[in-house]
């Protein structure tokens, strides 16, 4: 079938028994001071990117529906987390680290056991395939037990005194208090649980808001919140920002904000706060990451890395490759190549087999990456590839637009999908000067093989952007690497061990070493009267 019958037909097929969601999801309840109780208020209907055939043509198919919870809902829930941490003296931030682990072990096990469910309600909800809501579910879950493992190597460290200038210290990380945790759509599982599971271990109560699609997974967690963590501890809030998040915030009563979104929502919230120098930030947020072509640079890898870079889950990452520069000796060849490969993308539904290019989950979506084309097209671009932008509901096929140049819009703007711009250059001051003014500076990926270019690039672009990848795309992993931006991409920064610092605070216990104070400390050791104070080692 060529790609304009697929584009056609994408939503004309039968779903297979396996994959089927007979009835919508309506998830009514939430978790709130450890009970689950039943939403009574307004739903707001959830729809699937995968449409279904009518008489009329393919509409979008509903699939379920959330509570649609209001200010004094979402600040019930605040006073619950707010109340479980209770200044710090609260059961889950005084608890041992021994015994939070164990809790968080046991909520990982209750949540394997769901691992088809959430994987099908991904693919549904989110469009993501099959292959890769299989690879978020079980990343997360290794994200979780390499969590455990930093975290016993910590206490590991911190279950020693250290003597310095005659003054006897013990130094440990310490909860900060109540977190407001939101996540993205397009990794609703495995962003938003890289900063909750943190949070929680590190001994923080937290208010959970899910991103704004992919929110129907997690009725499939609620018990095994409910069970493995003391009440208050993990409170879930859903609804729209403005409602819920926004309230929250004005209270003053959140003590870190973990949000992955756009650096306009971070604004608004982190504005809303009373007292901006108590509220912590940890924020993933927009990226434009370019890719830079060099006339040296091995054609085929290029296109392989920058087709994966720019189209892995219909360019719906942030570190996506938004942008490719292209040395205009190359710039033919790469365009021809970059097309074919395109071509050979299956185009279907998220649980066909090898299938890479998906329907996409935000409403109007496709219609705004037209309006991106028709811009550049205006201004001299065209699509080079065969079938670009072809759309089918919500099914948008990659679109290659060249030449692209500053006056366009999908030069600056995050397109957040798969429309790919290429701008040709003749010397490095067009991308240099593109990524130096730039808003964002999250990541950029450099292709070329001249040792002395490569090295001069990535001394300037060091200072740019958080991480530069050296003939391969841009991405996250691996997790134990920091994850960070600059500029409008990010504040603080995440990896398995930082996200760990992010939500905790050095605290110490210092005392000069008398003899009495040296009697005191080895009393409270020996008799184990202290969880902080403690040599105890976790095995
Ligand atoms: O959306 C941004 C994600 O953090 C990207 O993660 O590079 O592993 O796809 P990834």
């Amino acid at each position: 079938m060529g790609v304009a019958e697929s584009i056609k037909g994408i939503f004309q097929k039968d779903i297979p028994a396996k994959f089927s969601v007979k009835n919508p999801v309506n998830q009514t309840e939430y978790l709130i001071n450890g009970e689950i109780r039943q939403w009574k208020g307004p739903q707001k209907v959830i729809y699937s990117p995968v449409c279904f055939e009518t008489a009329d043509g393919a509409v979008p198919r509903e699939i379920g529906s959330i509570p649609l919870m209001d200010e004094s809902a979402a600040l019930e829930a605040l006073e619950f987390a707010v109340a479980a941490y209770n200044h710090g003296k609260g059961e889950w931030p005084c608890l041992k680290v021994e015994e939070r682990l164990r809790c968080l072990e046991q909520f990982t096990i209750r949540m394997k056991e769901r691992r088809d469910e959430i994987v099908n309600l991904l693919m549904w909800e989110i469009g993501k395939t099959y292959s890769d809501s299989c690879k978020e579910f079980d990343r997360t879950v290794e994200y979780i037990l390499a969590t455990m493992n930093a975290v016993r190597e910590m206490d590991h460290a911190a279950s020693k005194l250290t003597i310095e200038e005659g003054i006897i210290g013990q130094i440990r990380r310490s909860p900060l208090g109540v977190v407001l945790c939101m996540g993205p759509f397009n990794y609703p599982l495995n962003e938003t649980f890289t900063t909750l599971i943190p949070a929680l271990i590190m001994g923080n109560t937290v208010v959970f808001k899910p991103a704004k699609h992919g929110v129907l997974f997690v009725r499939q967690l609620l018990e095994a919140f409910r069970d493995s963590f003391p009440a208050g501890v993990v409170n879930t809030v859903y609804g729209e920002g403005k409602q819920v998040a926004g309230p929250l915030m004005a209270t003053g009563k959140v003590d870190v904000l973990a949000f992955i979104g756009t650096s306009r929502v971070a604004d608004t919230l982190k504005k809303q706060h009373p007292s901006p120098h108590r509220l912590r930030c940890i924020l993933g947020l927009d990226a434009k990451n370019p890719g830079i072509v060099l006339e040296n640079a091995d054609l085929e890898l290029s296109v392989k890395e920058c087709l994966l870079g720019a189209l892995s889950f219909n360019g719906q990452r942030c570190t996506a490759i938004k942008i490719v520069f292209v040395h205009r000796s190359l710039s033919d060849r790469f365009l021809s190549r970059f097309s074919e490969e395109i071509a050979k993308l299956v185009p279907g539904l998220p649980w066909e087999e090898n299938v890479a290019l998906t329907p996409l989950p935000e409403p109007g979506k496709p219609e705004y990456l037209t309006e991106l084309i028709r811009d550049a097209v205006s201004l001299g671009a065209r699509v080079v590839n065969q079938c670009g932008g072809t759309v089918n509901q919500t099914f948008f096929y990659p679109a290659v637009l060249y030449p692209v140049n500053h006056k366009m819009r999908i030069y600056s703007e995050e397109q957040f999908g798969p429309l790919i711009p290429v701008v040709p250059f003749d010397d490095l001051e067009t991308p240099g000067k593109y990524i130096v003014e730039s808003n964002f500076g999250q990541q950029v990926s450099i292709f070329g093989s001249d040792p002395g270019q490569v090295a001069g690039l990535v001394d300037l672009l060091t200072n740019q952007v958080s991480r530069v990848n050296l003939n391969c795309q841009c991405q996250r992993g691996p997790d134990s690497f920091p994850f960070t931006g600059r500029k409008d991409s990010a504040e603080g920064t995440l990896s398995v061990t930082d996200a760990l610092r992010v939500f905790s605070i050095r605290s110490l216990v210092a005392a000069k070493s008398t003899d009495q104070n040296k009697n005191l400390i080895n009393t409270i050791l020996k008799e184990r009267k202290s969880n902080f104070l403690s040599t105890d080692f976790i095995l």
